[in-house]
């Protein structure tokens, strides 16, 4: 059974999500995890190869953030800024632990797969070490918008995701969602503080960021297909194909509102007038003390009835 966590917070949260952002250091226990849980939606299994998909790269990608982050927050005097660099940045580095974890299971059931992961490494590596300092903030500013607004769809349809997924999985997926969502204008900050007039650069590398995310994407998802034994019947395979491509395609349309000028993440409805119900009620549950290291569809019902209970309260 997963340990309770040890976390910093200890006050209710604010009703914006992006006031003060909290690390918590959770540890899923992932790495318990074996070939036969990388399914951990059987009655969606093509969200879970779709997520695991997705994943492979995911914490390569937060090191280059962490590396950006970092070089960039000793360049800058801005005490706001750097608080919130500090908080993405311990945020992140416990995705990555925690995803690196799972990953072991995914090598296990897919052994092709630690080739596609060698090979995200070794990308994200170079290019952190080469990037220019406005390439590294603006490819992750370019790439947090996915994290922040194509996640919540993660949130918003919970039950085909997570509704009878395996406990700790759904957890730490909701957990990442939550905190992406916390962190989501930090990267945009510090893009615009150092880049601020350069408008089409960030906008461009918003495009640069999807391609390699869905690049990335698909390649792992092909290796899932072939090892399920997706594409021995055609039809199937087809179909199997179009939902991880109209995911990408619904992840590219919800990051639209990320080109208009007057953009801005702290204004988006999803953290302002259409906050998910899931990640208000997770972070006050968390606060308050709940063990948010496994969840089944009771407990994230359960959580809802904390953002539907602060509502009321607030009314
Ligand atoms: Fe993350
Ligand atoms: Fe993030």
């Amino acid at each position: 059974m997963a340990s309770l966590r040890k976390s910093t917070e200890s006050v209710l949260p604010t009703d914006h999500p992006m006031d003060g952002i909290t690390i918590r250091p959770l540890d899923f226990r992932l790495a318990l995890k074996t070939s036969d849980d990388c399914i951990w939606n059987r009655r969606r299994p093509e969200c879970a190869v779709f997520l695991n998909a997705l994943g492979v790269h995911v914490p390569h990608f937060e090191r280059y953030l962490v590396f950006a982050l970092r070089k960039a927050r000793s360049s800058t005097q801005d005490a706001r800024l750097r608080k919130n660099m500090g908080g993405i940045i311990g945020q992140e580095a416990h995705h990555a632990h925690n995803y690196t974890q799972f990953s072991a299971a995914l090598f296990q059931r897919y052994a092709a797969l630690s080739g596609v992961d060698e090979r995200a490494m070794r990308y994200f590596e170079r290019h952190a070490q080469c990037d220019s300092d406005r390439r590294l903030l603006g490819f992750t500013a370019g790439y947090e918008t996915f994290t922040f607004l194509a996640g919540l769809l993660l949130l918003d349809e919970f039950e085909d995701w997570f509704g009878s997924a395996d406990p700790e999985v759904a957890a730490f997926w909701i957990w990442h969602q939550v905190e992406e969502v916390e962190h989501g204008c930090v990267a945009f900050d510090t893009y615009k503080h150092f880049y601020g007039d350069n408008e089409l650069y960030r906008k461009w590398m918003i495009v640069v960021a999807m391609f390699v995310l869905a690049r990335e994407t698909v390649v792992a998802y092909r290796v899932m297909m072939v090892a399920e034994g997706w594409c021995n019947r055609p039809w199937f395979a087809i179909a199997r194909a179009r939902f991880c491509v109209s995911m990408l395609l619904r992840f590219a349309r919800n990051a639209l509102p990320a080109f208009r000028r007057s953009y801005h993440p702290r204004n988006h409805p999803l953290v302002t007038s259409r906050q998910n119900p899931v990640q208000q009620g997770w972070r006050r549950f968390s606060a308050s003390g709940g063990n948010v290291l496994s969840f089944d569809r009771d407990k994230i019902n359960e959580v809802i009835g904390w953002a539907r209970r602060r509502s009321s309260d607030a009314q």
